[in-house]
């Protein structure tokens, strides 16, 4: 894993390093935050791949036992040793090991439990759950885990063939401090493209409450409040946006407004984790009421396509994404980039370009909030974040 991360002013054409990819976060969205010392536990090699995908289980154990997910990280850390055994957590996820993080294997085996508990397919667990109402404590747990994996190998094993599909609402809260930071330099409404964007509730973001540190923008009365997630608020708060086109792309879109959907994502999210179950309910209210096209597409082409043109009336567009990274071939990267730098090239004062991204950030060896801005193409590090988008911390665009 690459630790070079350059970020500084001035960088007229950023690279992936500066966006910070691969620099040591946990798979699905999930970095720990702060990251983990890469060195302390390497990867198995491809020739071990029992060993591997139970290394791929440790890690996002620990990564959820930092984030404040008990629950997943005494499970994933008894399914490690279950995988290295031979168990059934290794006869599901055997057909799925890949190299690194696994596409989020981790996530992905969590996620297929969690989807079989929400569909009523789990019933010595689902106490366990507090998704599903859930209030037994943690011993015991991980029994009725294993009893559940073990009955249900074959149907868990399609499951996890689902990619990760995390639409993680709170990240809005660490985005939002891009959004006012554009408005406030460009004095522009904004049209919002975001990559990567799963079921695009993100895209909602100027419906939220969000703030902290004694200040708010958005909705008072919206049903998704994020407004304790600002540890160190921006200074750019008074105007807040206004948003005029919102559009997103995926590379396998989930729709929030049928039920497959809503189970999908309500599958994404670590099941003890209450407040974030209550801001994705809220989310998905929202979305039924604020439409947001996400296009099924690949972020490179879809990207180009967006920026062909420029927007017809004065607007800043804003290209962002969050936690999007570390799913993304380096050629599809490399494309997005060229694209970004291109199209900025030709960016004007009455029609300015911004990439905007939640994504790790190797200086900070955490997660983090960079925006570059063309014309010009400064590229500055606005945030400090959690990989859900907690714990805000302005930086002031050092
Ligand atoms: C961890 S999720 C994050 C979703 C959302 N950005 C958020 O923060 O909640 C990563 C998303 O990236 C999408 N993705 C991965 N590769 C992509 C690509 N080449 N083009 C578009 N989307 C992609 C996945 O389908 C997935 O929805």
């Amino acid at each position: 894993m690459s630790d070079a991360n350059n970020v500084g002013m001035g960088d007229s054409m950023p690279s992936w390093q500066v966006v910070g990819a691969r620099v040591g976060a946990a798979p699905g969205g999930s970095g720990p935050h702060p990251f983990p010392d890469p060195g302390a536990d390497p990867e198995p090699p491809a020739d071990r791949p029992i060993e591997r995908a139970a290394w791929q289980l440790r890690m996002q154990a620990r990564s959820c036992a930092i984030m404040g997910s008990p629950l997943y990280g005494e499970l994933l850390a008894r399914a490690a040793d279950d995988c290295a055994a031979g168990g059934p957590t290794w006869r599901i996820v055997a057909d799925h090991v890949a190299p690194g993080r696994g596409d989020a294997l981790a996530l992905r085996l969590m996620a297929a439990v969690h989807r079989l508990v929400l569909e009523g397919g789990a019933p010595d667990l689902a106490p366990h759950y507090p998704s599903v109402g859930g209030t037994a404590p943690l011993d015991g747990a991980w029994d009725a885990f294993a009893s559940t994996l073990s009955s249900n190998v074959p149907r868990l094993s399609r499951y996890v063939q689902r990619p990760c599909q995390t639409n993680e609402v709170g990240r809005s809260a660490a985005l939002m401090m891009g959004f006012l930071e554009v408005a406030a330099r460009t004095g522009l409404p904004l049209r919002l493209l975001e990559v990567g964007a799963s079921a695009g509730l993100n895209l909602r973001c100027d419906h939220f409450r969000i703030g902290g540190d004694g200040v708010a923008v958005g909705d008072p009365t919206s049903p998704v409040d994020l407004s304790s997630h600002w540890k160190v608020a921006p200074p750019s708060v008074a105007e807040g946006i206004t948003v005029v086109a919102r559009r997103g792309c995926d590379r396998a879109p989930v729709d929030a407004t049928t039920p497959q959907g809503r189970l999908a994502l309500t599958a994404s999210v670590w099941a003890d984790q209450r407040e974030r179950l209550e801001r994705l309910r809220g989310a998905l209210e929202l979305a039924g009421r604020h439409p947001a096209p996400v296009d099924a597409a690949s972020l490179d082409a879809w990207t180009a396509q967006q920026l062909a043109e420029p927007p017809s009336e004065r607007a800043a567009t804003v290209v962002y994404h969050s936690v999007v990274i570390e799913y993304v071939p380096d050629d599809v990267r490399r494309r997005f980039v060229t694209t970004l730098g291109d199209a900025g090239a030709r960016a004007t004062a009455d029609r300015p370009l911004a990439w905007v991204r939640l994504e790790p950030v190797s200086a900070l060896r955490h997660h983090g909030v960079q925006m570059t801005l063309w014309p010009g193409g400064d590229t500055l590090t606005l945030a400090r974040c959690g990989a859900h988008g907690t714990d805000v911390e302005w930086l002031g665009g050092s």
